[in-house]
């Protein structure tokens, strides 16, 4: 084991490490690291503190929560304490706390309750003769910010209360902006040549915290209310769940996913349950918050330190981690655009190993100031592809590269065809692929590659085609796509249909075997009867992703009536503007489009919705009530191509 001077200066490196991203963190409003980095930290050095207990001092990040408030506002002492939470990351852990307080209580039965652990920033809230006369941030616990001009304009913050609230009453809860806010703000920002947020909770910090109250009057915050801090003059109820209702009825909004739990085995259900479902909250949540519900089992457990025993964290998995960016690579998309992709040190986020990630386009790449070479913060967010946030520029070493579409595609290029510098290609940006000129349409950002043949964006089309979202079709993916085109068994996604009379040629390609192959044409046979949005959202129309194809076939009903459809006629939609309906437009125009179509049709792969489906249609869009489709009308409104595969 190590001495005790060299744990001693392990110690005060983690603190003066810990102590930076603090300041980092909750006075700029502007972390250099990812949570799952910090939380790492701090259990480190609470590991070693621990361990060592002669070594903890008063002054240890591990000792206080927060950094001090900025001087700009005025400071507010809380009566009680604003505590931190300890945090678990596995059911193990879990358990471990539940152990842990059933033997302080000589109790095993007793109820939790279930909340989500918001990303946003604590507030305590004060009212006096039932009037908000504080709000104020958590600051480091005993004294916070007084911002309670900031948050008498967050609509969902009651003013005042009604008669039968208690004469004082502070309750806390989490200010956040709902994802959806989020990017609004972000793209405001970005348009306006704005540094960018890293994160909601960043988001809502800095709205929160600005000295002109009426700038947070514009940021769509919200909050919800998770704990009584004090209540006087008035009995108030005995358990959590009872005072979260009370307070709700006071006009307080509370979070409606939070859920009364009779045992650890439900605890640990709601947590798996909201793990999965994450990514469909309106807001950002990092773990769920668990909470004795009895009052007299919360005083009897007590608090060590800034911590609560009665209450834990048990976070989610990480979606944050930091890397390096080694390069950035171009991806030719399906509809020609050249893509920048982050080619990074792989690094393990919440047990995911990423590789690489999306960097969007070449503005982008420069708003954010991402260079190749820096050290990066990339964020996996419910299952889509990872992001890059930005880069880390306090660890710059000078010899980071800006990247440049035209230089990289040149370079790409060349790499491929193993040609030397001096050769002659365009000097403009080119399709890494094929080589051909790309083209920026006005008012776009990003670049096509301009050769409707080209080898790549024939791959990926057909690999679209088949995917998940698009016909689902099993066992074709990025390598079987390629292979199909390389052996020239296929050209366009329709021949997919018509490999079954290729199957002696399917069965002798590598790794294929006869049952590969006729799992392969099982699955393609299947695909034929995928919904009409499907199909639309495969074809690969640009601009048309899944949600645009479901309303493309809620409105048209048939591929047919889709491609006769007017300019006009497609812009009389809400949500559809002049970006998709060009686009749509464009790809009808489109002889092979039309013809990939026509054979797709010939072989049985449905074109329109089912009669069912458009009475179900019918009846959820409030506009065509009354109007009765039966099976003859829809078959009307389906497909010159070919109605009779509709009828089966
Ligand atoms: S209870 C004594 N409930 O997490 C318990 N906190 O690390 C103190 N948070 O400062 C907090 N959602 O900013 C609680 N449902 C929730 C929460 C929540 C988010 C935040 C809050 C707090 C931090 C604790």
């Amino acid at each position: 084991m190590a001495n005790h001077e060299e744990i001693k200066a392990k110690i005060n490196s983690l603190k003066t490490e810990i102590n930076r991203h603090n300041y980092r963190y909750y006075v700029m409003d502007s972390p250099e690291v990812s949570d799952a980095e910090y939380d790492a930290l701090m259990r480190e050095l609470k590991g070693l503190e621990e361990r060592y207990p002669q070594l903890v001092t008063a002054d240890s990040p591990s000792q206080r929560i927060g950094a001090a408030p900025a001087e700009a506002f005025g400071v507010v002492e809380h009566p009680y304490p604003l505590l931190s939470l300890g945090n678990v990351f596995s059911k193990d852990e879990l358990i471990a706390w539940y152990t842990r307080i059933s033997k302080l209580l000589e109790v095993t039965q007793f109820g939790f309750v279930g909340e989500h652990k918001i990303d946003g920033l604590a507030v305590a809230l004060t009212y006096v003769n039932r009037r908000l006369t504080t709000g104020a941030t958590r600051g480091d616990g005993s004294h916070g910010e007084d911002i309670t001009r900031n948050l008498r304009t967050i609509r969902s913050i009651p003013l005042s209360l009604p008669r039968e609230a208690p004469p004082r009453l502070e309750v806390r809860g989490e200010v956040f902006l709902p994802k959806t806010g989020f990017h609004r703000l972000n793209q405001e920002r970005a348009a306006e040549g704005q540094p960018l947020f890293a994160n909601p909770r960043n988001a809502a910090a800095g709205s929160v915290r600005q000295l002109d109250s009426s700038i947070t009057a514009r940021r769509p915050l919200d909050i919800y209310i998770y704990m009584m801090g004090y209540a006087e003059g008035r009995a108030t109820p005995a358990t959590h769940w009872e005072t979260m209702e009370y307070l709700q009825s006071l006009g307080f909004k509370v979070n409606p996913n939070n859920r009364r739990l009779a045992d650890i085995e439900q605890v640990e259900g709601y947590y798996q349950t909201w793990k999965e479902r994450q990514a469909e909250l309106p807001y950002e949540a990092d773990g769920i918050v668990v909470k004795v519900d009895q009052f007299d089992l919360q005083q009897r457990l007590g608090d060590v330190g800034r911590e609560p025993r009665w209450a834990i964290a048990y976070k989610f998995p990480a979606t944050q981690g930091t890397t390096l960016l080694r390069d950035i690579g171009i991806n030719v998309g399906r509809t020609g655009t050249l893509n920048p992709v982050a080619i990074l040190e792989p690094v393990t986020v919440g047990g995911v190993t990423i590789r690489q990630a999306a960097l969007h386009n070449e503005d982008d790449i420069r708003r954010k100031d991402i260079r190749i070479g820096d050290n990066v913060i990339v964020q996996r967010a419910g299952g889509v592809i990872p992001e890059i946030i930005g880069p880390i520029e306090s660890k710059r070493t000078g010899k980071e590269k800006e990247f440049s579409l035209k230089e990289k595609s040149r370079e790409i290029y060349r790499a491929k065809r193993g040609l030397t510098k001096e050769t002659k290609t365009p000097n403009n940006t080119i399709c890494p692929e094929c080589g051909t000129e790309a083209i920026k349409p006005e008012g776009e950002v990003m670049y096509y590659c301009s050769n409707a043949a080209c080898p790549a964006q024939a791959q990926q089309r057909i690999e679209h085609f088949a995917s998940r979202g698009a016909m689902d079709i099993r066992g074709i993916g990025e390598s079987q796509s390629a292979m199909l085109l390389r052996e020239g068994l296929v050209k366009d996604a329709s021949d997919l249909y018509y490999l079954k009379d290729k199957k002696e040629q399917l069965i002798k390609l590598e790794r294929m075997a006869e049952k590969n192959a006729t799992n392969m044409l099982e699955a393609i046979e299947k695909s034929k009867e995928r919904p009409l949005a499907r199909l639309i959202f495969a074809l690969g129309i640009r601009h048309a992703g899944e949600e645009m194809a479901e309303v493309l076939s809620r409105e048209f009903h048939s591929i047919d009536k889709l491609a006769d459809a007017s300019r006009e006629e497609l812009l009389s939609i809400p949500t559809i503007g002049p970006k998709i309906a060009d686009s749509v437009i464009a790809f009808f125009q489109e002889e092979e489009n039309r013809r990939i179509i026509e054979r797709m049709g010939e072989v049985g792969v449905r074109l329109g919705v089912r009669s069912a489906e458009v009475r179900a249609i019918s009846n959820t869009t409030g506009d065509r009530s009354g109007q009765v489709w039966d099976l003859a009308e829809a078959l009307a409104a389906v497909s010159r191509f070919t109605a009779a595969v509709f009828v089966r």
